[in-house]
């Protein structure tokens, strides 16, 4: 490992983004501490173990988890020269974020803050606009009397990393977006990702340098605007699925096929091949809330999203397409058992934050059916996190198909593509297959005897 960078870096929430967060920067030498409060991901961190899958992060935590001091409480981190808070930010029931675990993060910094020195604070996690002025009187209040000798920056810093690829996007991102109203806030961030801006790093095993990746860009902009970059970002992405996910529907209905229309439009640069996949539509733990935060905020200034609007209702829509297409092959669901193969929001993760296989597997259930499900990773934190749901967990696709009348394809892990279908159709009560991600070919299922149907084909 090449040490570059000699920075005190606290950073607060070990999730998905704090704790990939908290890694790279150790991988460059900094002195890093990772603070979350559940104590149980903390003695999982400490005994080497990641709290959760993520391809790689295993490996890294290796390789540089002596680096990182892990720890329950903010008052056992060092003193840092830089705070940077990624909590969750989840869905408030008006649809705004909840912004509470911020708050208290901040409140905590402010609590603890030395005089002397002035660190900045770095709100990662995906905020409202506004939010990181905010922090900056959350803080203060929470300095009291010593708020004349405490001195400190704001900065806005939201990440963009992607599940299932969190480490790859966090060593080679497409850009490092700033957002600060004070230059020294600016200075110390450069510095803190030099490593990343100039590609100076030796990359870590397993995670090689992007044949082609040069460095990414910086955006260096009023706090504001940083947070709104990134529900820019996300609403964007939303749009774009459900825009292929609409047309889907028009191609079923006029014999089109929607991924060689995908094709065809995505080679027009302006529009860009990625993200026009029609299938089970997005899920996850982003694109749903933050879609509904900028309906929120919209709606706070008297600024209708109807774009956004309709990028969510696709999406609610495009989960039932998946239950009423069974309902039409197989008549009725009562009685009827369907195998559900994947259950996370997407392949490469275990997440499963409004994940559609859910929603699913829910409309199912009320429809009578009895559900099978099979997920590569994800089974353990579903049977954990959701004890109560009706559902038999199959060890693998082969035992998911005994008895089944119908397969769904909700989570397009790879080793999905290449199934020994033949043997799992024997083992099907019926042989139908919808492939919710678009995956398999018409024509190889259909050899083989099997009802296929995809989405938009
Ligand atoms: N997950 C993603 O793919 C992704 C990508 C980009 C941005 N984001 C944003 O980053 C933020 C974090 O997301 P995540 O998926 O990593 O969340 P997460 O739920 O996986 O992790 C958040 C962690 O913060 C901890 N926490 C909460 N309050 C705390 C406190 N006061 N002190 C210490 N720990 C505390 C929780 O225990 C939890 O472990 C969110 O705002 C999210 O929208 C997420």
């Amino acid at each position: 490992m090449k040490l570059e960078n000699n920075l005190k870096v606290t950073v607060i929430g070990a999730g998905y983004v704090g704790l990939t967060t908290a890694l790279t920067l150790a991988y460059f030498g900094n002195r890093v501490s990772c603070v979350d409060k559940n104590g149980s991901i903390i003695d999982k961190l400490k005994g080497g173990r990641p709290p959760f899958y993520e391809p790689g992060l295993d490996e890294l935590l290796q390789a540089v988890g002596a680096g990182v001091n892990f720890t329950a409480q903010l008052s056992q981190a060092d003193s840092a020269d830089v705070y940077i808070i990624a909590v969750g930010t989840p869905s408030r029931e008006d649809g705004n974020a909840d912004l509470s675990y911020v708050e208290e993060a901040a409140s905590q910094i402010g609590a603890l803050l030395p005089e002397g020195s002035i660190p900045v604070v770095v709100t990662k996690s995906t905020v409202p606009v506004g939010t990181a002025q905010h922090l900056e009187t959350v803080i203060n209040k929470a300095l009291g009397e010593r708020a004349p000798r405490c001195h400190f920056l704001v900065a806005s810093n939201p990440e963009f990393l992607r599940e299932g690829a969190a480490l790859q996007d966090s060593f080679y991102p497409d850009r490092i977006v700033i957002g600060a109203g004070d230059e020294r806030a600016f200075d110390i961030l450069k510095r803190l990702y030099a490593p990343i801006l100039e590609q100076s790093f030796v990359p870590p095993e397993g995670l090689p340098r992007p044949q082609g990746y040069s460095r990414p860009a910086l955006v260096a902009v009023s706090a504001p605007s940083a947070e709104l970059i990134k529900y820019a970002s996300n609403a964007f992405l939303a749009v774009k699925i459900s825009f292929i996910n609409e047309f889907a529907g028009l191609a079923e209905k006029v014999g089109a096929d929607i991924k060689d229309v995908a094709e065809g439009i995505g080679l027009d640069k302006r529009i860009g091949p990625h993200f026009l996949a029609a299938g089970a539509g997005w899920g996850g733990s982003c694109l749903p809330k933050d879609t509904r935060a900028v309906i929120f905020a919209g709606s706070q200034h008297g600024c209708r999203m109807p774009m956004v609007e309709a990028a969510v209702e696709v999406n609610s829509r495009q989960r039932l397409r998946i239950v009423e297409k069974l309902q039409e092959v197989l008549e009725t669901l009562r009685g009827c058992t369907i195998g559900i193969l994947g259950l996370s929001f997407k392949p490469d993760t275990d997440d499963l934050r409004d994940s559609p296989a859910l929603e699913i597997i829910d409309r199912l259930l009320e429809r009578g059916a009895a559900v099978r499900a099979y997920d590569p990773v994800a089974a353990d934190n579903c049977r954990r996190s959701y004890p109560g749901l009706q559902v038999h967990y199959a060890s693998s696709p082969l035992d998911l198909a005994g008895g089944c009348d119908a397969l769904v394809l909700v989570t397009d892990w790879k080793q999905f593509a290449s199934l020994p279908w033949e043997q799992l159709g024997s083992r099907m009560r019926q042989k139908v297959m919808v492939d919710g991600r678009n995956m398999l070919r018409r024509d190889d299922m259909e050899r083989l005897g099997f009802t296929y149907i995809g989405m938009g084909r």
